[in-house]
């Protein structure tokens, strides 16, 4: 008995964990993919090419997760790290989100593989 009761909180546990993990995706795939395609650039640069651009900038995750959120809550050419990409397809507009969904979306972009 005692046994089942710990593989089932094992299980419970694994499971939301995994929840968590997937949270950030499904937020990038329900807001951003509309306009970010993950590895072509249609009508935004893809994203793998923002995300090569950032890390090359931000090697560590938390300044990464910083200015990409910031970027996404006000989107402003003081903040672009990729102004070619403000030129060509004019600037990303303003979204509209909680610090902690844009910082969710973040540290999900710097561990995707595209
Ligand atoms: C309506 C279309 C649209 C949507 C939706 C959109 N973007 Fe963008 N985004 C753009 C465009 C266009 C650019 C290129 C111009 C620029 O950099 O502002 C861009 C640029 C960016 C950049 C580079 C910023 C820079 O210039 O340094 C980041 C980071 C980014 N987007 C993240 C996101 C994330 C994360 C989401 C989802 C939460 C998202 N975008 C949703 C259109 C969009």
């Amino acid at each position: 008995m005692q046994k089942h009761i710990k593989s089932f909180l094992f299980l419970m546990l694994f499971a939301s964990s995994n929840l968590f993990a997937n949270e950030g995706a499904l937020l990038f795939g329900g807001n951003c993919v509309t306009c970010h395609n993950e590895t072509r650039a249609i009508s935004a640069p893809s994203m793998r090419e923002v995300q090569k651009q950032y890390r090359a900038v931000f090697g560590d995750k938390k300044d990464f997760v910083n200015y990409l959120s910031a970027f996404i809550l006000k989107p402003k050419e003081e903040n672009s790290i990729m102004l070619e990409k403000v030129e060509k397809y004019k600037l990303m507009p303003l979204l509209g989100y909680e610090r902690s969904v844009a910082e969710e979306i973040a540290s999900y972009i710097y561990d995707a593989e595209f």
